[in-house]
């Protein structure tokens, strides 16, 4: 598979040129507001390239301090440039997607409630005589076989209702095809969300009161994408999240390679591999038997929803037997699987990117927005996953920045937002690549995007819960964590005030999944949140000789940089080298072999006049030395520093 991206990833346009164009024509105009509302989250743009971007977009060049990712007792992730220097050249427009099949373009159209012919912009010969057949089709209760592989496949199609102008719609899955002269020349799939009764979780045949109180919760996946490759792909999107005030979770560290071991924790609360042990036996079990999430929001009345853009690549379908029952009220594998079958259409690596002229990860963003249309007046929790748009290329998100960016506004304007906890996030990042060759392109694959958007009543209501969702948002997370937080929300109880006070003072620092509603200690490292090493970001400290030519280097620098400080302040004297005392290289994770990218030192220095000891960390890369954050002064500095009153210079400045 790398071979094949690698041969895709093309290098022909110079680099900058290239990257100069995507910038302008994929940000737009969004990090204005994105720099008005949450100028501590952006990033710094320091390199030539992208101040030219800057200056052309007339937006201040800041240093956000992001030295660090996150900075915590337990751990310290790196500080992560979206438009590294090592990555800059994979970044492009996805100039090798080809658009869906435009054959037929728009012989049928609808709206929630009909399907009609319109021949507007279709070649029809002039004695065309077209008639269309409305054929429903849905997912029988019977299981022929049940140990058949296909079982979650299984599909019954009702007898044709054929119509020539157009035809109300009364099904929740439709195939029409249209004939002229007895020749097909049109076939499309139709999803849509109709209202069903309420059944209760335990029996059937009840129809249960729905339950009024509560938010609805609305968790949206895209596949593969990490919190950085969002920033660069998606910006129209983040920007519209920032806006609106959703929290992101910085130190979000995923806990397994792919989907499935990062859904499990989120949706069950356990390791994929503990599934063996409470539901899922083997391999040719199916999941029916799995305590979900959705099923304890079932229990308190809420409608349910699992819904994915692929069924062959589906989080429970791919090499694997999905479901035999129905798991949710609203399940759209049935349609999702015909619609791949028979319209499915350029298949791009993995996926079918297109449901006849329809993207599929646009078919599953209509259908989100239908069902909170119907479900207005009722609660819903659904959980959806786009896989077919993003999953293979590392730049294809772009082409889906302005169908988030406006579904998200429509949830806004039918205030949808005001009784929704809406959840975007990813699995992980980009899995293969040029990237992956990088040091950067392997920790952004450890660090997806997690962004938390709560409605006003909520921030008002639960003000504990929603400020230590904030203070989290730079603490080390995982998706057990997800799991918990959405466990809170299915009783609101257990969040207010007075509750969050008392559960925080309960002990639970070792819990491998803590509500994100709690603060999670900062002490927490990834062993305790149960993050192999393998996946961790942290860094970790490994000595080196203070006689390597890092070691020289790095003092070097450090005394370079104390002494470009101290000296607009002529009453503070030059400081020299006089030992340098420890040197310890961070590292994160286990690099591959000949990965590009920086290194990072922490190093401890003695400086003369005045004794003083310093320790700061030292990145290096092609462009040479930096400072990664602040210098730290390790020995108290008394009255040497009594003539400056600046308190950071207080620290470095021996006075004359
Ligand atoms: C949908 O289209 C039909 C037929 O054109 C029309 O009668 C109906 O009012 C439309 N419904 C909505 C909700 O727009
Ligand atoms: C169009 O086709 C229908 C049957 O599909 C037939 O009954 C009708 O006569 C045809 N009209 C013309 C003008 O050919
Ligand atoms: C339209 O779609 C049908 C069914 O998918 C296909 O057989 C036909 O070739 C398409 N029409 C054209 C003009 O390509
Ligand atoms: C939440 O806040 C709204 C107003 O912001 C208020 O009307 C409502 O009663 C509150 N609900 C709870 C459960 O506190
Ligand atoms: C309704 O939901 C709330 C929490 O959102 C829960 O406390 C309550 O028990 C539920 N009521 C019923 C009847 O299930
Ligand atoms: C981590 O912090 C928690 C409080 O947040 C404390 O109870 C616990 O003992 C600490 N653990 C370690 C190993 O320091």
């Amino acid at each position: 598979m790398v071979q094949s991206m690698r041969s895709i990833v093309g290098r022909t346009a110079p680099v900058r040129f290239r990257y100069i164009f995507l910038l302008a024509t994929v940000f737009g105009g969004s990090f204005l507001i994105l720099i008005i509302n949450n100028s501590t989250d952006i990033f710094s743009f320091k390199n030539d390239v992208s101040s030219t971007w800057y200056s052309s977009h007339r937006y201040e060049l800041f240093d956000s301090g992001a030295s660090f990712t996150i900075k915590t007792e337990g751990c310290t992730i790196p500080g992560l440039h979206p438009f590294d220097e090592s990555i800059r050249k994979f970044i492009e427009q996805p100039k090798h997607l080809k658009s869906c099949s435009r054959d037929n373009a728009s012989l049928l159209k609808s709206n929630e409630t009909h399907i009609w012919i319109s021949s507007e912009k279709v070649n029809l010969p002039t004695d065309a005589n077209i008639s269309c057949c409305y054929k429903s089709f849905y997912r029988p209760l019977s299981i022929n076989d049940i140990s058949s592989t296909d079982v979650d496949d299984r599909v019954k199609y009702e007898e044709c209702i054929y119509f020539s102008d157009y035809v109300e719609v009364a099904n929740e899955f439709v195939k029409v095809s249209c004939i002229d002269h007895d020749k097909t020349i049109y076939e499309q799939f139709f999803l849509f969300a109709p209202k069903k009764p309420f059944m209760s979780y335990k029996d059937d045949s009840v129809e249960a009161p729905i339950n009024q109180s509560g938010y609805n919760v609305i968790v949206m996946g895209i596949d593969a994408i990490s919190r950085l490759n969002f920033y660069r792909t998606m910006p129209r999107t983040l920007a519209y999240l920032k806006k609106k005030g959703a929290i992101e979770l910085f130190g979000y560290n995923k806990v397994g390679d792919n989907t499935f071991p990062n859904l499990t924790p989120m949706l069950l609360g356990i390791k994929d591999t503990d599934l063996k042990r409470t539901c899922w036996p083997n391999t040719r079990a199916t999941f029916d038997n799995c305590p979900f999430i959705w099923d304890w929001f079932k229990e308190v009345g809420y409608y349910t929803a699992l819904g994915e853009d692929s069924a062959s690549l589906g989080t429970f379908n791919f090499e694997k037997m999905g479901f035999s029952g129905t798991p949710t009220d609203y399940y759209i594998h049935t349609f999702m699987h015909e619609a791949e079958l028979q319209v499915g259409n350029n298949k791009d690596f993995n996926s079918f990117i297109c449901m006849g002229n329809k993207y599929f990860f646009q078919v599953l963003l209509d259908y989100i927005q239908d069902l909170t249309r119907t479900l207005k007046s009722s609660k819903l929790f659904g959980f959806f996953w786009e896989v077919t748009m993003s999953h293979d290329y590392l730049n294809y998100p772009v082409i889906m920045d302005n169908s988030y960016e406006k579904f998200l506004k429509y949830l806004d304007d039918t205030k949808y937002l005001e009784e929704t906890v809406l959840i975007l996030l990813s699995d992980h990042g980009i899995r293969w690549g040029d990237i992956r060759f990088t040091k950067q392109g392997r920790l952004e694959e450890r660090l997806p995007l997690v962004h938390i958007l709560l409605p006003t009543s909520f921030r008002e209501n639960y003000s504990l819960a929603y400020s230590n969702l904030k203070l989290n948002s730079r603490r080390l997370t995982t998706p057990f964590d997800l799991y918990a937080t959405l466990s809170d929300l299915v009783n609101l109880d257990t969040i207010k005030n007075e509750k969050i006070r008392y559960r925080s003072s309960l002990y639970y620092a070792q819990k491998n999944s803590i509500s994100l509603f709690l603060p999670i200690p900062s002490n927490r490292t990834c062993q305790i949140a149960a993050i192999d090493d393998h996946w961790c970001t942290c860094h970790v400290g490994k000595k080196i000789s203070i006689k390597s030519t890092e070691a020289l280097e790095a003092a070097a620098f450090l005394v370079k940089r104390l002494n470009i400080m101290v000296r607009p302040y002529t009453q503070c004297e030059p400081l020299l080298l006089a030992e340098l005392l420890e040197i310890t290289e961070m590292e994160v994770g286990t690099p591959g072999e000949n990965e590009v990218g920086w290194r990072e030192f922490m190093v401890t220095i003695r400086t003369v006049p005045g004794g003083g000891m310093f320790e700061a960390t030292l990145r290096h890369d092609s462009s040479g030395w930096s400072l990664a954050g602040t210098v730290s002064r390790l020995n108290l500095y008394g009255d040497q520093s009594r003539c400056v009153h600046d308190y950071q210079l207080k620290l470095y400045c021996y006075c004359r």
